[in-house]
């Protein structure tokens, strides 16, 4: 029990690329983070559908195909013996022996699967955490989509060091329109008078997995929902707020800069939370 490195097919408990790999060089690679309901990966179709969408933004082939990598999931997962675990899923365009930007045409790309035990999440965290909208603005769908999910992820970085100077756990950032857009590893929500509202997919973000399956289950539940350009005084009339991730599935917001959520968990969020975890259990059940 324990994590386990699949590097192109040989499992060990750690691994090593290049430091000629362009992942490391210029962070030239792609990634996706999946978790395991009931020891199965959760939405895994979904998130190799967006592994695609991101080598096909940065115009790199990916030379696997979809049943290869799960079957490379599969046998990373059985060695590991974790009863439920976090799997990252990365493709480096591969090792180049000329450093220099443009990439060789003979590169050969890589496929690094880390498993590792995590805990079951099957309790809604009580204690919210604290978001600050922070100056540094979300990088611009034009110059790198936040819709592909690349290994550089430096803008992210940044605005989460900023919010944990200011005492926030971590950050809000806006567009240069001066929209919301998402926080550095999750999608952001806010609920009032009963209206779940989160930032459309056009204000430059990353179209979350977990934000694709609330939305199938706010459209289920028949509860009234918009994904909405939304400015920062959206959040002053919120009653509630989560945030979601495939990871950390939903958690709950107590304080946005310096505004205190009325109800943290909100009844909202507790309901989408039961349902989350109902549409998990029915999803891995026959997967
Ligand atoms: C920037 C960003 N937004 C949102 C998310 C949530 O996406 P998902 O639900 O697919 O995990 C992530 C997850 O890593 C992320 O990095």
């Amino acid at each position: 029990m324990g994590q386990l490195v699949n590097l192109d097919g040989v499992i060990a408990p750690t691994a090593s690329v290049s430091v000629l790999d362009r992942s490391f060089l210029y962070g030239d690679s792609i990634y996706e983070v999946v978790r395991t309901f009931g020891g199965k990966p959760f939405g895994l179709q979904e998130h190799l559908d967006r592994l695609r969408q991101s080598a096909a933004y940065l115009y790199l082939d990916i030379p696997w195909d979809d049943a290869h990598i799960q079957t490379e999931i599969e046998r990373t997962l059985q060695q590991a013996g974790n009863s439920e675990s976090y799997i990252r899923i990365v493709v480096t365009r591969g090792a180049q022996e000329e450093i220099g930007l443009m990439p060789s045409p003979d590169l050969q790309p890589h496929l690094v699967i880390i498993v590792r035990p995590i805990s079951p999440e099957r309790i809604l965290p009580q204690q919210g955490i604290r978001l600050r909208v922070v100056p540094r603005q979300r990088v611009a769908q034009l110059a790198l989509n936040p819709a592909a999910k690349t290994g550089n992820y430096l803008n992210n970085i940044l605005a989460l060091l900023e919010a944990r100077q200011n005492g926030a756990d971590d950050a809000l950032m806006l567009n240069s329109q001066g929209e919301l857009t998402e926080a550095t590893t999750s999608n952001l929500w806010l609920i009032s008078q009963g209206v779940v509202r989160t930032p459309a997919v056009e204000a430059g973000i990353l179209h979350g997995i977990t934000r694709y399956f609330l939305l199938k289950l706010l459209r289920q539940l028949g509860i009234p929902h918009e994904e909405i350009s939304l400015r920062a005084e959206a959040i002053w009339s919120a009653e509630e707020a989560f945030l979601s991730s495939s990871v950390r599935l939903l958690m709950p917001v107590a304080q946005i800069d310096d505004y205190s959520l009325p109800k943290c968990p909100g009844p909202m969020t507790r309901t989408l939370w039961q349902g989350l975890l109902d549409l998990m259990q029915e999803q891995t059940q026959y997967a």
